[in-house]
């Protein structure tokens, strides 16, 4: 097993990685010292394949848990769900010392997270990720939340768990494109901070793609290092923080006018950070042969590299990058690439020039 920790002062907290971690799941909760009545919240999806090996890992450890299922997909983050969850823990009786069970992708850490920061307050709770996306970035760092129809992650809160247990086996269910869409933020450490992971990456993709567990752990874990590092220094995004949003302003963008429907949060990342790393190469110095080698990257990872829109759609996704978190008095602030694994942020890109990269 690999473990990383989150230096957060009396906030910190430990991710594990490791096959066979689900069976370990009450046993893991007993070592934290919470109360004995606990929430799992998941999805349909989710619940179907693991909601059972996770109760009776916490019933045999002596927990009481009651199960909370959503709808799987990206409208379960919804006021909606949160109410729902809220009328379940009350009907459970949870207490201030009662914790949440998160078992899923992003999109159930996201919600359950954030009921578990605003429910009596704020109540503990454990992340149990279930898509590659999640082990190396939404379960990490406690940035939870909801979306409004206004748009994503409008609601939410920085609430840390207790622990984070990536249990490697639980990635063999998941659908192919889920999985690929992964490999785009595991991708993203490698150009933002890691060089020789990015390297490791362009000799590994054919095992990672095999979802080869050895390769896997020693992957996600490096990925939950520098996540690790990153929000240890800048827990609420005042600077460094930023870095992890490469290619996320035109992802995010590109996610908003197709109504989140096109295109998975990863495939768009995808394309938004080959249009960074173009933009970079115009404007921070990043050598045309590191463009080269990140869209190689992408492609040989089976994601998207290349978008077309019309003007009208090109018009839509300016006004969509202009609603976005990022943006700061009204300018859009871009995470450019110096070179392969170093990056610098809060850099304003010429509205021509993202045209014409677009293009
Ligand atoms: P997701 O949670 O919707 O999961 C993707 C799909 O896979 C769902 O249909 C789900 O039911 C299914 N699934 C999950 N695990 C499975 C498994 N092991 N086997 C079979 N099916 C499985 O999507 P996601 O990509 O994990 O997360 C996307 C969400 O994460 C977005 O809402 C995004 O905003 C959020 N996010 C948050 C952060 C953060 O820091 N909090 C970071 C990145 C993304
Ligand atoms: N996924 C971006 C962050 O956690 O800051």
């Amino acid at each position: 097993m690999r473990t990383v920790n989150v230096p957060l002062g009396n906030r910190s907290y430990d991710i594990k990685i490791s096959p066979g971690l689900l069976g370990k799941l009450g046993a893991e909760c007993a070592r934290l010292k919470l109360g004995n009545r606990c929430a799992i919240i998941t999805d349909t999806n989710v619940g179907r394949e693991y909601a059972k090996p996770a109760c009776n890992s916490l019933l045999r450890a002596g927990f009481e848990p009651s199960l909370v299922i959503v709808p799987a997909g990206e409208t379960a983050k919804s006021l909606k769900s949160v109410q729902s969850c809220y009328d379940r823990l009350a009907s459970h009786r949870l207490e201030r010392k009662s914790f949440i069970v998160a078992l899923g992708g992003g999109v159930v850490g996201d919600l359950a997270g954030f009921v578990a920061a605003s429910y009596l307050r704020g109540i503990p709770f454990v992340q149990v990720p279930t898509t590659l996306l999640a082990h190396v970035d939404s379960s990490v760092g406690g940035k939870v939340g909801v979306n409004l129809k206004a748009g994503k992650n409008l609601v939410g809160a920085f609430y840390q768990p207790k622990l984070v247990l990536c249990d490697l086996d639980a990635l063999a269910t998941l659908p192919t494109r889920e999985y690929r869409a992964g490999l785009a933020e595991v991708i993203k450490y490698g150009i933002i901070y890691d060089a020789a992971l990015f390297a490791r990456l362009e000799r590994d993709m054919p095992k990672l793609l095999h979802r080869e567990t050895k390769t896997l752990g020693e992957i996600i874990a490096r990925c939950c290092e520098i996540k690790a590092e990153v929000v240890g220094q800048d827990e609420t995004e005042s600077g460094l923080r930023a870095i992890l949003n490469f290619g996320h302003t035109i992802g995010h963008g590109l996610e908003a006018i197709s109504s989140y429907g096109k295109y998975l949060h990863g495939e768009a990342i995808s394309i938004g950070q080959i249009a960074a790393a173009k933009l970079s190469a115009e404007l921070t110095g990043l050598p045309e042969k590191d463009v080269t080698r990140i869209n190689n990257l992408f492609k040989c990872a089976g994601l998207p590299t290349t978008v077309t829109l019309n003007s009208a759609q090109r018009t839509k996704l300016f006004a969509a990058m202009k609603l976005d978190k990022k943006v700061s008095a009204g300018e859009v602030k871009f995470v450019l690439a110096a070179g392969i694994g170093k990056v610098v942020w809060g850099q304003n890109v010429p509205e021509s020039l993202i045209h014409a990269t677009i293009n």
